[in-house]
């Protein structure tokens, strides 16, 4: 049987690529490969953790000895990479994590497939999950292509950056079949509420104030988290080796419009009067470096793959709201700290 080790299938958007994987693709052996950090949840994959053709490895990508071991062990014929650190503040108070986790993480990945496959790139695959924030920011108007320039302006992307370019030079330089999706914000279940929309939400429901930064006229551009899972399926199965395809679902929205909208969702699922939740917004200092504006242009992923997305905003935000409602305990457990203790109550006695 084939194996594809993915690499941070333990967090938010891997939990998603790997349950498809799973699923979708007996015959594949599905190695996730993770080292657990405060994103990483096992409860994420609760669903399909005793799945045949489901493994679970605890390993860091930074331990370069350690991941040349798994490779020579494992001989994957593929790797589908999403390890990394994710969070832009968490990023402005602690650079060099992300320098050695999103950089170093990613060349011991490719150092190790190099050797393990050792020039057969013709029946080997390595999948770089990457971000528009590559691209830096955009005016009033505009899309980022597959050919805009790379100008990324915080820690977190410009170390996502540096990682894609990595990507790029093992293609051009040793021959290596490489592919890399760079996709615009991610939301939906499993989302580790740091981020702007589970933050909210778990806000709101315990009455807190909601932070907006700035005067919350920054834009990003939303595409459900299963929608995303998808299109990574699709392009690993379909793209050119050197390939690069923008993931987005024409969703631009303002901060500031979306916390409203989802202000006035969460009113109805909670039996709360229309406009109670909104006053909780409250607006706050603004994040260093703050890019202004994203937006994806996703044609050539249309044309040439046949993705779209598969929800509006407004249908998957709402679906969005009603898992966290409905899983109360998985939001506890990660805002207690108590999901750290998964993977010994789990996995430790096995
Ligand atoms: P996340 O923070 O939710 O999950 C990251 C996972 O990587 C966690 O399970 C964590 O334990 C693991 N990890 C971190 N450091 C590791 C290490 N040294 N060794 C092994 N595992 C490690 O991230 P996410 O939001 O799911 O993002 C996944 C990928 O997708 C990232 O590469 C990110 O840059 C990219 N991306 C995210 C978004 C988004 O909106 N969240 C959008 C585009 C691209
Ligand atoms: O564009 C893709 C990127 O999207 C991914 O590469 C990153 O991994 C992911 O974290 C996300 O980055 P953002 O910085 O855009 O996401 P975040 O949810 O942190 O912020 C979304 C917007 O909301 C941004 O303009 C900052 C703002 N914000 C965020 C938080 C956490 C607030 O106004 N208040 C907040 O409390």
């Amino acid at each position: 049987m084939k194996k594809i080790i993915i690499t941070g299938g333990a967090g938010f958007i891997g939990s998603h690529v790997v349950r498809r994987f799973v699923k979708n693709h007996p015959e594949y052996q599905i190695i996730n490969l993770d080292k657990l950090t405060y994103a990483g949840n096992l409860a994420n994959l609760k669903d399909i953790e005793n799945e045949p053709n489901y493994r679970f490895v605890k390993g860091d990508i930074v331990d370069a000895a350690f991941i040349q071991n798994l490779f020579d062990t494992e001989q994957p014929y593929a790797v589908v990479h999403l390890a990394a650190e994710s969070h832009v503040d968490r990023s402005i108070v602690n650079p060099l994590e992300f320098v050695m986790t999103n950089i170093i993480g990613t060349v011991n990945l490719l150092n190790a497939a190099r050797n393990t496959w050792k020039g057969d790139y013709t029946s080997h695959r390595f999948y770089h999950v990457s971000t528009d924030e590559v691209y830096g920011t955009l005016g009033e108007t505009g899309m980022f292509t597959e050919t805009t320039g790379y100008d990324p302006h915080s820690p977190y992307s410009a170390s996502k950056a540096g990682s894609d370019h990595f990507v790029r030079a093992y293609h051009d330089t040793y021959g290596m079949d490489t592919v890399i999706s760079n996709c615009s914000n991610n939301y939906g279940s499993y989302h580790f509420p740091e981020k702007l929309i589970p933050l909210a939400i778990n806000n709101i429901k315990h009455n807190k104030p909601v932070p907006v930064y700035g005067k919350g006229e920054n834009v990003r551009d939303w595409l459900w988290v299963e929608d995303h899972a998808r299109a990574i399926e699709l392009i690993f199965h379909k793209a050119k080796a050197g390939d690069t395809y923008n993931i987005g679902g024409h969703n631009e929205w303002k901060n500031i419009d979306l916390i409203n909208l989802l202000c006035s969702i969460m009113d109805k699922k909670l039996g709360r009067a229309e406009g109670e939740s909104a006053k909780l917004i409250t607006f706050v200092t603004d994040r260093a470096g703050h890019d202004l504006r994203y937006a994806i242009d996703s044609s050539k992923l249309q044309r040439e793959v046949g993705w779209t997305p598969s929800v509006t905003f407004e249908e998957g935000l709402e679906k969005t709201v009603e898992w966290f409602l409905a899983n109360e305990e998985w939001l506890n457990d990660v805002t207690s700290g108590h999901y750290q203790q998964y993977y010994e109550e789990q996995y430790d006695n096995r």
